[in-house]
């Protein structure tokens, strides 16, 4: 009873690396390339920001509270090696006032090549001792330090005292000795703050940016998606599921705002800070970031993997959910019929069925990510361990400062963040890249009923209709129509009879243009129609379709079809023809009155009436009434019949009927059986020759 959506195609997964339909999307993004380039801009800087966060606090460490220098022994010293080594680095030593010692800091003494500390540190050259550096040189006769040993004074007048004579001193006393060191500490805390809200308001622009630029994309290419959906020929429609169409239009393109959202901005920040760390680490320490580094194979190895994994997860889950869509979608329509012949139940077990797929899906591509969120965890907790491994051995023996460390690690988190989000991105993108496909698949769909290469410029239709030898198929040889013959001259009203599925409206699919014919040609005015302009084609024919469509809205609304040339007199005048008027001033609002979707808040004769109205308003030259074959009322019959007499006159007007009776006064009545013309004439003509009409006529249908 319910056709299969197409489950498997609305479960496919794009290659997230077709970089043709990248590019063909791009072009979509063009028009917008300023704001974007603006919020790429501001997330350079935003990720400058952020990667300076853990650097600041490695000055805050090294340079204020851990501050400490070494003293270099330089008395009595006889090997050459040694002055050979200091000498080379004697830019980085400072000089008592005496001029009898050097002292280093421990930031600078971890520019000494290890091999050089090594040889410096075996032979005593450097003290064990640590020295404070402060500038309060006026509290010199304040600060009680120990007789004995007396603090060195710098070339700059600075103060360097051991670290073994502040253990004794108030904490008053400390905060005057390192007064310089919170100031420092105080400004970093002020720089780190500034950054924090730069990087705040700058997210801010950069969001802002960025949605507006993909929310403009997005918009436009759902305007060119319903552009193109309005310009498909009907059979297009008959081919794919409403929910499908509906699902392109709106899923497939919230699918590319998010990989838009959540991929492309981020892989471009996800870039900048992996190369950014990578740069900042090696410059810190090559050592240490090289010992790190050991780990990026095992990482990009098992983030490829579990995304394949993933990825086979991910679209079994795709198919299941658009599996419980397009099911919900069919039973929710149809569920007059489900609830008529009593299917409750079975449809239960059906979905209870679904619904478990889908449950077991999900739950597969949760056990992929169980294993792989926490195997990212512990890669980033081993590449943590490496740093405190290595790392804190290196500052042990002085060749690493503790605030390197700390921003090591601090830098080593924020590595893992974006490689964590890699699968996650990764599926988004594929699922993206599916939804690309269909739409540019969809978009490259060619128009089955073309507009005419050269149109015709002929001017006001006068309502001259011929179909010359036409036959027709709505599917490969299963013929609906063969060497269909006849003409309507302007103002001429004829009929079209036959029985149930004879092609009758199918005639009048092709003299709107809503299927080209096989072979043969319609001629309107002379012109064959392919060469009319679509608009002008249709906007000169007024059709009543047999199964009448009545939009949510007004009773104007339906008439005029939200035409804005179109005013209230002319939709009033078009119901008063139709014979409308009375059933209308009848309802609550009149003309107002809200009809609900489908029309199914008034009766069929009344939906009949209305369409009347509204193929009559446009006052074309040309006017098709398609009988609905429902049965109504004698009293909306007898309306029916007023109506098309009325507006048949003056009108190159062609009747298909199944009442038989409408059709009387017809200059022309054509009778169809299996596709052909097999009688023509009027009434009485027809009649005499007591044929097939002579027998419609009497099998009741024609009874008056
Ligand atoms: P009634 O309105 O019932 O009196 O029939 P009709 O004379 O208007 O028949 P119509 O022209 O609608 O259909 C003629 C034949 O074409 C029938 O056998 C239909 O089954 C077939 N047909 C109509 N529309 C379609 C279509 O959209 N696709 C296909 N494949 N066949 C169609
Ligand atoms: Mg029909």
């Amino acid at each position: 009873m319910y056709g299969d959506y197409g489950y498997m195609e609305e479960g496919k997964l794009g290659k997230p690396y077709d970089f043709r339909l990248l590019k063909r999307l791009s072009c979509y993004a063009l028009p917008y390339k300023k704001t974007f380039a603006t919020a790429l801009l501001l997330t350079i800087l935003i990720t400058l920001f952020d990667l300076a966060v853990p650097y600041v606090t490695k000055i805050a460490i090294d340079r204020y509270i851990l501050a400490s220098w070494y003293r270099i022994r330089t008395e009595n010293l006889t090997d050459s090696k040694v002055k050979d080594t200091l000498n080379r680095y004697n830019h980085l030593l400072k000089k008592t006032r005496e001029g009898d010692s050097y002292f280093i800091s421990n930031l600078n003494m971890k520019k000494l090549d290890p091999a050089d500390l090594h040889i410096l540190k075996s032979r005593r050259i450097v003290s064990t001792d640590r020295f404070y550096r402060t500038d309060a040189v006026h509290y010199k006769s304040e600060i009680p330090l120990k007789k004995e040993i007396s603090p060195y004074v710098l070339a700059d007048g600075s103060l360097l005292v051991p670290h073994s004579q502040m253990t004794g001193i108030s904490k008053s006393d400390l905060l005057k000795l390192r007064a310089g060191d919170i100031r420092g500490v105080t400004l970093v805390a002020v720089i780190f703050f500034v950054l924090i809200l730069l990087s705040f308001a700058l997210s801010y622009f950069e969001f802002y940016l960025l949605e507006f630029t993909g929310q403009h994309i997005m918009q436009d290419i759902r305007m060119t998606l319903f552009q193109k959906m309005q310009s498909h020929a009907v059979r297009f429609f008959n081919h794919n599921p409403v929910g499908r169409l509906v699902t392109r239009i709106t899923n497939d393109i919230e699918n590319l705002n998010e990989m838009f959202k959540s991929v492309f901005v981020t892989v471009f920040k996800d870039i900048f800070i992996l190369t950014g760390i990578l740069i900042i680490l090696l410059v810190m320490n090559w050592r240490l970031a090289l010992v790190c580094f050991t780990l990026i194979p095992v990482i990009f190895g098992l983030t490829f993997l579990f995304s394949t994994i993933a990825r086979e997860a991910f679209r079994q889950l795709r198919a299941t959910v658009s599996k419980i869509n397009s099911f919900l979608q069919e039973r929710i329509s149809g569920m007059r019929i489900i609830q008529l012949f009593v299917r409750e139940a079975c449809q239960m077990e059906m979905f209870t069925e679904i619904n478990h797929e889908n449950f077991l899906a999900g739950m597969k591509q949760i056990r992929v990510f169980a294993i792989f969120m926490p195997l990212m965890e512990l890669m980033s907790s081993l590449g943590i361990g490496l740093v405190i491994w290595y790392g804190g051995g290196k500052v042990i023996q002085n060749q690493l400062t503790l605030g390197a460390l700390v921003a090591f690690i601090g830098y080593i988190q924020m590595f893992f963040k974006p490689i964590r989000d890699i699968s996650e991105k990764y599926n988004i993108m594929q699922s993206a890249m599916a939804s690309t496909e269909r739409i540019f698949e969809f978009m490259d769909l060619k128009d089955e009923i073309p507009e005419p290469e050269i149109p015709s410029i002929a001017g006001e239709v006068k309502g001259h209709l011929e179909f010359r030898n036409v036959s027709f198929s709505y599917e490969e040889n299963n013929p609906v129509l063969h060497d269909i013959s006849f003409e309507v001259k302007p103002g001429e009203t004829i009929a079209i009879v036959g029985s149930t599925g004879s092609g009758k409206t199918t005639l009048v699919n092709l003299i709107e243009r809503f299927y080209d014919p096989d072979s043969g040609s319609v001629y309107l005015d002379g012109i064959d129609i392919r060469r009319w302009p679509k608009k002008k084609l249709r906007n000169s024919i007024g059709l009543c379709m047999q199964d009448v469509f009545i939009y949510a809205g007004s009773i104007t609304d339906n008439i005029s079809l939200g035409m804005e040339v179109i005013d209230e007199k002319q939709v009033e005048k078009a119901a008063y023809q139709a014979n409308a008027l009375q059933f209308i001033q009848r309802l609550p609002d009149g003309f107002r009155h809200e009809i609900g979707e489908g029309g199914s808040t008034i009766s069929a004769g009344e939906r009949q009436l209305l369409s009347f109205a509204r193929a009559l308003v446009k006052n074309p030259r040309i006017l098709i009434l398609d009988e609905a074959t429902s049965s109504i009322d004698p009293e909306t019959e007898r309306l029916i019949r007023e109506a098309v007499i009325r507006i048949t006159a003056k009108r190159t007007t062609i009747i298909i009927a199944h009442r038989l009776s409408t059709i009387r006064h017809a200059d022309r009545i054509l009778v169809m059986h299996h596709g052909r013309i097999i009688e023509q004439g009027n009434h009485k003509q027809l009649m005499n020759i007591r044929g097939v009409y002579y027998k419609l006529n009497k099998t009741g249908t024609g009874k008056d």
